[in-house]
């Protein structure tokens, strides 16, 4: 596994999506925007644990999951027995043309190594006019969430310890889906509220998902200091509500 985000996953899936149910609270409000109906055929491309393919099951789809991650693939396949899950890279599917009624892809094109790649394929594994869905995060209209959250301060303030200088661990997708033969295509902002017990759980699961990578490249110090501070900032808000937003992009297969 050479690709460094998908090492990151697969160190990470044994606690991705347990400490607090982030992705599965988008997840559910993803398939309740899509309304499938029972017997579609859908794939969960990047699947990671299995978020949109629970809620798909539970609305009677037939499912088929895929994600570059063993770890994640492993958990996915005791966690949904039924679900043909597999290894593999969302840039080269090893699936059939035209399978599919409807593609999901959860918070994945924003980080995966080929995008373009990636939406080529679930564009080809589509049949045509057959839905394909995608979340990525920070809302539709591109204006900054308002909501106060001192990690999302902690990540601004220690961006400069990063060595590369950014801390930015993303690719630059271009939402330009019409290239890739997606038409109708919509945006709209999701939105989740989940309350967070106390500091050491919100560290925890910052560490628990993609985020985790920017505190990994901290050097032991400055995740320390870091750490000691959300603590203290999460004591002067007991009560506190996690709330992010993340764009819900829907297009169909030509
Ligand atoms: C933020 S997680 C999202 C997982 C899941 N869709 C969800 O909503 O919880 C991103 C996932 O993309 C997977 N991934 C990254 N690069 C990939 C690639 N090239 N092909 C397939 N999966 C990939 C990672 O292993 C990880 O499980």
């Amino acid at each position: 596994m050479t690709d460094p985000v998908v090492s990151h996953f697969d160190r990470v899936a044994d606690s991705y999506d347990e400490v607090l149910p982030f992705f599965s609270g988008f997840a559910s409000l993803t398939v309740d925007r899509l309304a499938p109906p029972a017997g579609v055929r859908a794939l969960d491309l990047a699947c990671g644990r299995g978020a949109l393919t629970g809620a798909l099951l539970a609305r009677g789809a037939s499912v088929t999951a895929v994600d570059a991650a063993p770890r994640m693939v492993s958990l996915v396949r005791s966690t949904y027995p039924s679900v043909p899950a597999t290894v593999g890279d969302s840039a080269a599917l090893d699936l059939p043309a035209d399978a599919f009624d409807l593609v999901v892809c959860g918070f994945a094109i924003h980080i995966v190594a080929d995008p373009d790649a990636t939406l080529r394929e679930a564009v080809r594994v589509a049949r045509p006019g057959a839905r394909l869905a995608f979340t990525t995060p920070g809302r539709a209209d591109d204006s900054p969430d308002r909501w106060d959250d001192p990690l999302v301060e902690l990540y601004a303030e220690y961006r400069r310890y990063q060595e590369d200088g950014s801390g930015r661990h993303g690719n630059d997708f271009d939402d330009d889906f019409g290239r890739f033969g997606l038409r109708d295509v919509t945006a709209e902002t999701l939105e989740i509220a989940i309350p967070v017990p106390d500091g050491e759980t919100y560290w925890k699961w910052s560490r628990s998902h993609g985020s985790g990578r920017f505190i990994d490249g901290l050097t032991p110090y400055r995740r320390a200091e870091m750490h000691a501070r959300l603590l203290e900032h999460m004591v002067e808000r007991p009560g506190f509500v996690l709330r992010r937003s993340a764009t819900l992009w829907i297009g169909h297969a030509g």
